[in-house]
């Protein structure tokens, strides 16, 4: 199992404070397990990993099979909730998570995503770098009428009818969408394209377990079966009790640093593989904790890169920060570092040892800093970069997530904020 380790901030938290929040979890965590919170009505995600429909499963994978023998290139066209856990599976498990170099292997199968942005740079270079290369497309929108995605799967879906004809185009079309409403669900029952559901109580940021996520991991040759199996036992495991349950730990953790006045939790990693897992988080905590007024702000920092650029406001700046480190305990592969004849760079002390080894030295040697500079460190290791490992992470962040939405006394599942910017776009738009 992926485990939580608190121990590194105990300098800022005491055992008296725990035992006085634990109740309060506990209690929000019955309130969620009850279904008597707020927004009952979006809580499919919870036993998803265990009831899902198995027909629709089935055709997932099959999609996804035939989209490797069709094509050399899957688009998916999506935005937040629609696109970020699969995007952040996708980097975590493949072992060269978007490399601009793909050297090595033949024949790639690429999985690009777009609708992301409204650039038209962006879109244009994605095209271009499908050059005559076979593609498919699976469109994601659980609306079926926002505006990013609704643009792109324009342009990519008049591009496929330019090559393969209107019907050759609807056999590479995959359309993730609600089960009966929307603008694309319509389109897709006419035009015939396959498609997969949403479910209704599941909203975009808990939906990477859905169709929505399984689709473009399986397509990449993703183990979903693995990241289900992760999934569902992280469900069992964190319905423990407080003392065994890392997931309630972290929401204790979080929370009391929060009312000492730690505002931000950074969620670091010493592995770009975890980067976009940082995207998803950001997106599934920022919609489900900040409104109302209220809310821990999430950022990310990717280490030691960003210890060259942000290590300086971590360490210095204004002390409102908490750090939460994702660390994988076992990488895929060794690497040593070589020794050199000359040792001119003085080195050779560590030649012949791991870059691991230096790269988990690095992490202790940042811990010890930032706790010594004020701020307290919490750390997830996850035994290795892998789909079961993946659906555990999945599960305990989203858990956490609507616990901390409860303890805080908004509705995590709603995100009225969002509508805002759309609202003024329209307008000047001239809808
Ligand atoms: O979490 C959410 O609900 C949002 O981020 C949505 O996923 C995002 O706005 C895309 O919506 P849709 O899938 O309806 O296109």
């Amino acid at each position: 199992m992926i485990s939580f380790d608190y121990s590194p901030a105990q300098k800022f938290i005491s055992e008296a404070e725990i035992a006085a929040i634990e109740p309060l979890i506990t209690t929000a965590a019955r309130l969620l397990e009850s279904r008597t919170g707020s927004g009952p009505e979006w809580l499919g995600w919870l036993d998803l990993p265990i009831k899902y429909d198995r027909a629709e499963y089935k055709r997932i994978k099959a999609a996804a099979k035939r989209i490797r023998k069709q094509s050399e290139v899957l688009v998916v066209v999506g935005i937040g909730g629609s696109y970020l856990g699969g995007k952040a599976g996708l980097e975590f498990c493949q072992p060269t998570p978007a490399l601009p170099i793909r050297g090595g292997r033949k024949k790639h199968f690429d999985v690009v995503f777009t609708g992301t942005n409204l650039s038209s740079d962006y879109h244009a270079q994605v095209l271009e770098a499908i050059g005559d290369r076979d593609f498919s497309v699976n469109v994601i929108s659980k609306s079926g009428t926002t505006t990013e995605p609704a643009i792109a799967f324009r342009i990519f879906k008049q591009k496929l009818e330019e090559k393969y004809g209107k019907a050759g185009a609807a056999e590479r079309i995959y359309a993730t969408t609600d089960k009966a409403k929307g603008a694309l669900k319509t389109l897709a029952a006419r035009e015939g394209y396959e498609s997969f559901v949403v479910p209704d109580d599941v909203g975009g940021r808990f939906s990477v377990l859905t169709a929505v996520g399984l689709l473009p991991l399986a397509a990449a040759g993703i183990d979903v079966d693995a990241l289900m199996r992760g999934a569902a036992d992280a469900r069992i495991a964190y319905k423990k009790p407080f003392a065994e349950n890392a997931c309630y730990q972290y929401t204790a953790l979080r929370n009391i640093l929060k009312n000492k006045g730690k505002e931000i939790e950074i969620l670091a990693n010493y592995e770009p593989r975890c980067n976009f897992i940082a995207e998803w988080w950001k997106q599934l905590y920022g919609e489900s904790e900040g409104k109302d007024g209220k809310g821990i702000f999430p950022a990310s920092v990717t280490f030691t890169a960003d210890l060259h650029s942000m290590g300086q406001y971590i360490q210095d700046g204004r002390r409102t920060i908490f750090e939460t480190v994702l660390e994988i305990d076992r990488p895929q592969t060794e690497m040593l570092v070589p020794k050199s004849e000359d040792d001119l760079d003085g080195l050779n002390y560590l030649a012949g040892k791991s870059l691991d080894y230096v790269n988990k030295k690095a992490a202790e040697g940042t811990r010890m800093a930032h706790i010594d500079g004020g701020v307290p460190n919490l750390t997830i290791h996850i035994p290795e970069a892998s789909p079961y490992y993946l659906g555990q992470l999945f599960f305990f962040f989203e858990k956490a997530c609507a616990i901390s939405g409860y303890m805080l006394g908004v509705n995590p599942f709603d995100q009225p904020g969002v509508e805002a910017y759309k609202k003024n776009m329209f307008r000047l738009l001239g809808k």
